[in-house]
């Protein structure tokens, strides 16, 4: 069996920590890494799983889930190195860090294997991209995307396109939540109540995202089933279309994915 130690089971380790219980793992087969002791008390407490410390979860487990933020990275590592086993598979949840990094900084020969995950982990439905290091194995990707699994869908991608990944599903959440803030206050100036107006807009929100999903149905279909000649919603869209919104989410994605270019590099030796 397989033991899983998530480092840093703040909001998505303990998510992936959640789905991987649910999944069927044994509370045995799972530890994770805190900082504080009443934080390891209350996730023992809710999931039966053992807190330990990192050089610990190093000795003893198979996989190291890196879910720790960015910026605590480099004490992590520190304290890794050292003790990380021949044979361990390190997984980073850690956004734009790359796989280098943990290659340079962890004994030679460490198979890492790098994922961008997203917040909707929170409620099992991630999309999460893997890519993997120099070291890593067909077995090791096998691994992660069936631990990922757990929580949502996984596709694989080389690591070159992780900055593309991380400005589309990693802070794609956010873009719709910015439209479905956007819509809700269309409802307020049409004078609904901002209540039915959350309401209508979420449900359509929710409806429309099973249906992308679940129909099979490419999106141009689904809105020309919804248009139809001389009605509403062509009127709608004639107003997206003068004020460029397409053009918008083309420039905003590709802005996302400079800026993920740009964080990453500070993480390259010469930076
Ligand atoms: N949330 C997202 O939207 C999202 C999406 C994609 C990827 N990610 C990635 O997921 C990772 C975690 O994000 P998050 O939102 O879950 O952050 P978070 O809630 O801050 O969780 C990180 C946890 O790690 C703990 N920690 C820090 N250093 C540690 C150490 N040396 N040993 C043990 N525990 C340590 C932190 O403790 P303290 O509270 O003491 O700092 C915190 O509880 C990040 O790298 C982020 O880039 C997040």
């Amino acid at each position: 069996m397989t033991t899983i130690a998530i480092l840093g089971a703040g909001k998505i380790g303990e998510a992936l920590l959640a789905g991987l219980l649910k999944a069927g793992r044994r509370p045995a087969d799972v530890l994770f890494t805190e900082r504080y002791p009443q934080r390891v008390v209350e996730l023992t407490e809710q999931y039966g799983v053992r807190g330990v410390e990192n050089d610990e979860a190093a000795a003893l487990a198979d996989v190291l889930v890196v879910a720790v933020k960015p910026q605590d990275i480099e004490p992590l590592l520190d304290a890794l190195a050292p003790v990380v086993r021949p044979g361990t598979l390190v997984v980073s949840l850690a956004a734009g860090l790359p796989t280098s990094l943990y290659e340079r900084r962890l004994p030679a020969g460490t198979a890492v294997v790098r994922v961008m995950p997203n917040t909707p982990m929170l409620v099992g439905e991630a999309m999460s991209a893997i890519s993997a290091g120099s070291h890593a194995t067909a077995e090791h990707l096998a691994l992660v995307e069936e631990m990922l699994a757990s929580v949502g869908k996984v596709v694989r991608v080389p690591e070159s396109q992780q900055d593309a990944v991380t400005a589309l599903s990693g802070s794609g959440p956010a873009y719709f939540f910015f439209l479905v803030e956007a819509m809700i206050d269309a409802g307020i100036l049409l004078g609904l109540p901002r209540g039915v107006s959350t309401d209508l807009i979420i449900q359509s929100a929710v409806g429309a995202a099973l249906m992308l999903r679940d129909s099979g149905d490419h999106p141009v279909l689904l809105r020309e089933a919804v248009t139809s000649p001389g009605g509403t919603t062509i009127a709608a869209i004639r107003e997206l279309e003068n004020h460029g919104v397409r053009a918008a989410l083309l420039a905003a994605i590709e802005a996302a994915a400079l800026r993920s270019a740009q964080l990453g590099r500070a993480h390259e030796p010469s930076a």
